[in-house]
């Protein structure tokens, strides 16, 4: 059944646009006139805690393409793909996209790898982003690139696309049934985490000599790194306690630090949690019920045990202040995860082949991406906090970019699909251009059902690179019989 939220293209005019949010019951703050040039909101610089200048308020999210090398090199399309970020005019590149600090850790075979074999081709292609926005732009003093270091954990493919070689911290009940994994599957060993670590910080030194601004130790979206967040029943020194669960991530940004003095260091992870939904009888997503012996759901940080339909923010603030202390400098909110959960992370009109019809309207996902990341810069001094979750917004995304970053709500505005589909978004907002509006994202989630399908990741409805390519009828054709 197809859920009848109105979609955005549909709500006209702002005010149409807000009545839908008052019937809602979410806010999501809206500036009729949108700025351009240097009075832009969206246009002022950054300063992060070490001084470096980032020169506006939009950031790239990480976007893959699942269109590497086996030997885990760029190929031209993700060269291309790089390259419009550059174009893009936003002044932080939140770590390209997840590259995989050895081989087990690919989310698919196809996964981009820092190792020492590959240096040369990541290294021109985070020299052709930077060569195309000095084309544009001139200016590259104020552009910062970052590279995002990644474990799949137990959403790792590394060998056969369709083909799960779990690497997991405790055993989750829900997710391996859904993911048709072995209970009996090993939990990773304190001394393989340990061996890990090592891994991290080499290729965070890698990243560094090959010219990276900064390094995200990934911590969202189901990876291995959140796992560690939410390993409350695991034993050992990596699990249970807050100290035990960060232990991972405070060893690798010590070991960073004292192997890349002068790397920048950024943290992505996802705020909050919830159980995994699946699809009902009527293919909208239901939120699974699972309580332990004690009657709490104990796998969602930032989740509440005790009512596991709601957030809890403690823990996801006592994080904030951990990254603080620690000399992290940015941070990037996500939430949930886009296997388990997609509607949460990536709102979306239509969903991807693997999901669900989103069990409640996209822009309620949008909104509670907005809250949750207001209430958490409210809580931090001295990290740039980068917002996620605004591609939805659509034709308002300018609107809503100017008035969060004016309201102090967040300091980055990080765009996702709509990069995909309209990569100079941003410099056009900056340039005063009214909007293409046959290039904007309208989420029909192609860019995840593609590589959910084994086939690369871009935008087929809206980029006409992808709409020529052979895989636009393949994707067409997966879509019609999804269908029937
Ligand atoms: C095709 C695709 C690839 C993505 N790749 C990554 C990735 O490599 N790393 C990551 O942290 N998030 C990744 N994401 C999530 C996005 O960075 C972003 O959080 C999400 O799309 C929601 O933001 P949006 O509404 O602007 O799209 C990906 C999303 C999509 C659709």
């Amino acid at each position: 059944m197809k859920t009848n939220y109105p979609c955005v293209a549909s709500l006209r005019t702002q005010s149409l646009f807000e009545t839908e949010l008052e019937k809602l019951g979410v806010e999501i703050p809206f500036d009729a006139q949108v700025l351009s040039g240097a009075e832009s909101p969206l246009a002022q610089p950054f300063i992060l805690s070490s001084g470096r200048k980032i020169g506006n308020r939009f950031a790239i999210q990480p976007m893959e393409g699942w269109d590497g090398t086996r030997e885990g090199n760029p190929t031209e399309y993700t060269i291309r793909r790089w390259k419009n970020f550059g174009r893009s005019g936003a002044k932080l590149i939140w770590g390209g996209e997840a590259c995989a600090v050895r081989p087990d850790g690919r989310a698919n075979p196809n996964q981009l790898m820092i190792l020492d074999e590959t240096m040369q081709s990541m290294e021109s292609l985070r020299k052709d982003l930077v060569a195309e926005h000095r084309a544009l732009y001139s200016n590259t003093d104020d552009l910062l690139v970052g590279l995002q270091l990644t474990h799949s954990g137990r959403f790792s493919r590394p060998n056969i696309k369709t083909k799960l070689e779990p690497k997991i911290l405790y055993h989750h009940p829900l997710l391996e049934k859904i993911y048709n994994v072995s209970s009996d599957t090993p939990v990773m060993t304190d001394a393989e985490i340990e061996d890990l670590i090592g891994y991290y910080i080499r290729a965070a030194k890698r990243a560094q000599t090959i010219g990276f601004d900064f390094v995200d130790i990934k911590h969202c979206h189901g990876y291995l790194g959140h796992e560690f967040l939410s390993s409350f029943n695991r034993p050992g020194k990596y699990g249970g306690s807050f100290e035990n669960r960060t232990r991972f991530l405070r060893e690798i940004v010590t070991g960073v630090q004292s192997e890349c003095p002068g790397l920048h260091i950024g943290v992505r992870f996802s705020v909050i949690d919830f159980p995994p939904f699946r699809p009902d009888e009527n293919n909208i997503g239901r939120m699974l019920d699972y309580r332990d012996e004690n009657g709490r759901y104990p796998f969602a940080f930032g989740g509440d045990p005790e009512h596991p339909e709601n957030y809890k923010l403690d823990e996801t603030i006592a994080f904030l202040k951990l990254l603080e202390e620690l000399g992290v400098e940015l941070v990037n909110f996500s939430v949930a995860s886009p296997y388990y959960n997609h509607h949460l992370t990536r709102p979306a009109y239509f969903p991807p082949s693997d999901g669900y019809e989103a069990p409640e309207d996209p822009l309620v996902g949008v909104a509670r991406h907005i809250a949750v990341g207001n209430e958490l810069h409210s809580h931090v001094t001295r990290l740039a906090c980068v917002g996620s979750g605004y591609s939805y917004l659509q034709d308002y995304l300018p609107n809503v970019a100017q008035a969060v970053v004016r309201e102090g709500m967040i300091d980055f505005v990080g765009l996702g699909r709509s990069t995909l589909s309209y990569p100079e978004l941003p410099a056009e907002v900056l340039n005063g251009r009214v909007l293409d509006r046959k290039r904007i994202c309208r989420s029909f989630s192609d860019c995840t059902t593609a590589p959910r399908k084994g086939l690369i990741s871009g935008c087929y409805p809206l980029d006409d690179f992808y709409k020529r390519l052979p895989e636009a009828e393949e994707v067409k054709r997966i879509k019609r019989s999804l269908k029937q």
